[in-house]
């Protein structure tokens, strides 16, 4: 039979080419994510807008696919299934959902971004988002692919070499500054995190023109009506999850459900990285006991302070504290381990990732902390309060001290206690002193600017609005009292040494305020008077803002807090 020879090398060949090809297909599969049914309208909007496809990239509710995708990514150390948002400075954030295993022994490090045009960056793990369990990494999108429009999600490998350049199929990448971030849930609705939707200047779009959006796919989606819409906060009715298809055997990972909103005018979901989580039927009861005033502040390397601002706060009233940690790249967690291990102190942290974002994280402070703190304190770690009766009756610090200034007396229910600042300037340091802020600065403005608020959760409107000094109250109920400068006071110790100034003030956090060297609003407060749009230092920094000589809380701390040793004063948070 010589004539079937050729007809069966055919047939074997065949064989392999398509074994060849299955293959290709397999090992590709894990990124080359099929485009699924969420589709979007055909857009012409600006710039922003221009990732119409990621809203549905990372979860699919097919739970085959997911278990047959997990195993070919622990098999093969090929790419790892995630999902990525441009940042700002050409930065992009990788996100990897918990159901996704990193496995190997190098645990999150090794990784690369592997962009078109065979382009990588190191993937440098950046932290575990709180509340979706997703590790993130950041890598930098290379200069060649900055002019590449749109901008395409990278694929995140350990083995950039073993890629192929057929990335260019991988889906559009969302920016930060047009993306649903975060989602918590309440007993009775959803509170939902989005950028770009209500404008900076405080004009809020009306609930009506929104709807909440829940679920992977745009067939099944369920949507609620939005109730608030303020800043980039939005507040929206839990879904029936019974709408929502999701039978009871699926796993968590495929239980994931994708949220966002709809902008109902332009038929347009705005792209989410951001999970519902359906209420707790039964609340547990709460295992920590509830604390009476807890404190929230949004910190990027700020070890150096912390221990300084915990220990005094801890002794005059504040029982817990919230560090929303915006990637801090110090010491922060092994001072929080420290602190931990020295004393009675209870410190969470929380990674928040999301660029100037400071109100927003207030808000989620103000919800998320309801159940464990009755009163908080929105004051940074420069901040520290105190009343000027404190110091005339050298009474020793004491936890009812901070308490004491809620309790003043007032006609209806006091739902918002604000306190004034005073700003303190170099006081003639060149470098961060030793024994601690309160120490090393003590000469400050005449005028006192602003005020700090200490917050009682119950009483935070609906909409959760804040400007960072305070928050909106619920209508009517609550008083907001604003204590005179003889009841209490905070001293703000904005203008720092030379180096540690400089520093802060590269990183801006506030949504509202433009980057110090941006020419805009050269007339705002919270420009640095003398300070030009340069990080160049002012002739004659060290003295100024400096009007007057304030010694009150630099002596009282020193009495309570400091001890003599052999090398001289030494203060209890000095190490
Ligand atoms: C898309 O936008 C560009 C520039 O804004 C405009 O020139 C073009 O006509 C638009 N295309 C459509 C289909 O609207
Ligand atoms: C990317 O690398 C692959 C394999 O190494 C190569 O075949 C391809 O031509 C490269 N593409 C570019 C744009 O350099
Ligand atoms: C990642 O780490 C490397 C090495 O430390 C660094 O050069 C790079 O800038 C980092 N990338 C990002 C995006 O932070
Ligand atoms: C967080 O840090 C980035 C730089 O890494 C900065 O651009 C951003 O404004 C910061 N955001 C907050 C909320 O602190
Ligand atoms: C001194 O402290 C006590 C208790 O700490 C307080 O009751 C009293 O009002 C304080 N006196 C002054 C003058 O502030
Ligand atoms: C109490 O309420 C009355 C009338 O509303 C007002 O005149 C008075 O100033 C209030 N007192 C305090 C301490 O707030």
């Amino acid at each position: 039979m010589p004539r079937k020879a050729p007809t069966s090398i055919f047939l074997i060949f065949l064989c392999l080419l398509l074994l060849a090809f299955y293959s290709l297909l397999l090992s590709r599969s894990a990124i080359s994510l099929s485009p699924t049914h969420l589709r979007f309208r055909p857009r012409n909007l600006t710039a922003r807008y221009d990732a119409p496809d990621s809203f549905n990239h990372v979860i699919r509710e097919d739970i085959n696919e997911l278990t047959h995708r997990t195993r070919l990514v622990t098999s093969i150390p090929g790419p790892v299934e995630s999902v990525s948002v441009l940042l700002p400075n050409w930065e992009v954030l990788v996100l990897v959902s918990q159901d996704t295993p990193l496995t190997s022994n190098l645990g999150v490090g090794g990784f690369y971004c592997f962009f078109p045009r065979n382009e990588t960056s190191p993937a440098n793990f950046s932290g575990v988002l709180p509340f979706t369990g997703a590790t993130t990494f950041k890598c930098t999108l290379p200069n060649r692919n900055r002019r590449l429009q749109p901008f395409h999600q990278p694929v995140l490998t350990r083995f950039p070499e073993r890629e192929t350049n057929v990335i260019s199929a991988a889906p559009g990448m969302p920016r930060w500054d047009f993306l649903a971030y975060e989602c918590f849930s309440t007993e009775t609705d959803v509170v939902l995190f989005v950028k770009g939707v209500n404008n900076r200047q405080g004009i809020n779009k009306s609930p009506e023109e929104f709807r909440c959006v829940f679920g992977n796919d745009i067939k099944n989606a369920v949507k609620t009506p939005v109730t608030s819409s303020k800043q980039e906060v939005f507040r929206c009715l839990h879904p029936n999850l019974m709408e929502l298809s999701i039978s009871p055997s699926t796993t968590a990972a495929a239980k994931r459900i994708k949220v966002s909103i709809e902008i109902n005018r332009e038929k347009l979901v705005v792209p989410s990285v951001a999970y519902y989580t359906p209420p707790r039927r039964h609340m547990p009861s709460n295992p920590n006991p509830t604390s009476l005033l807890c404190a929230t502040t949004m910190v990027y390397n700020v070890a150096k302070f912390l221990r300084e601002w915990v220990m005094y706060y801890s002794k005059i009233g504040v029982d817990k504290f919230i560090l929303y940690d915006n990637g801090s790249d110090d010491d922060l967690e092994r001072v929080i381990k420290e602190l931990d291990e020295e004393g009675d102190y209870n410190i969470e942290r929380i990674f928040w990732v999301w660029p100037k974002t400071q109100e927003a994280g207030f808000s989620h402070s103000a919800v998320y902390a309801k159940d464990s703190c009755t009163w908080m304190m929105y004051v940074d770690v420069d901040e520290f309060i105190f009343s000027p009766s404190w110091l005339k009756n050298s009474s020793q610090p004491s936890k009812t001290m901070l308490k004491s200034l809620l309790s003043i007396s007032s006609n209806g229910s006091i739902g918002q206690v604000s306190i004034k600042c005073n700003d303190f300037g170099p006081s003639d340091q060149k470098k961060h002193p030793a024994m601690g802020v309160i120490q090393g600065y003590n000469c400050r403005r005449q005028a006192e600017q602003r005020h700090k608020s200490i917050l009682l959760l119950e009483a935070v409107d609906h909409s959760l609005l804040n400007v960072i000094h305070h928050f909106d109250l619920s209508n009517n109920h609550y008083n907001w009292k604003e204590l005179p400068l003889e009841a209490a006071v905070i001293n703000h110790y904005k203008y720092q040494a030379w180096p540690e100034f400089m520093t802060k003030f590269r990183r801006r956090v506030s949504a509202f305020v433009a980057d110090w060297r941006t020419r805009v609003n050269p007339m705002s407060k919270d420009r640095t008077p003398g300070l030009g749009f340069q990080p160049i230092k002012p002739e004659g920094w060290e003295n100024m803002f400096c009007d007057v000589k304030d010694d009150r809380l630099k002596l009282w701390t020193k009495k309570w807090f400091g001890s003599q040793t052999p090398q001289g004063l030494k203060m209890a948070w000095q190490l």
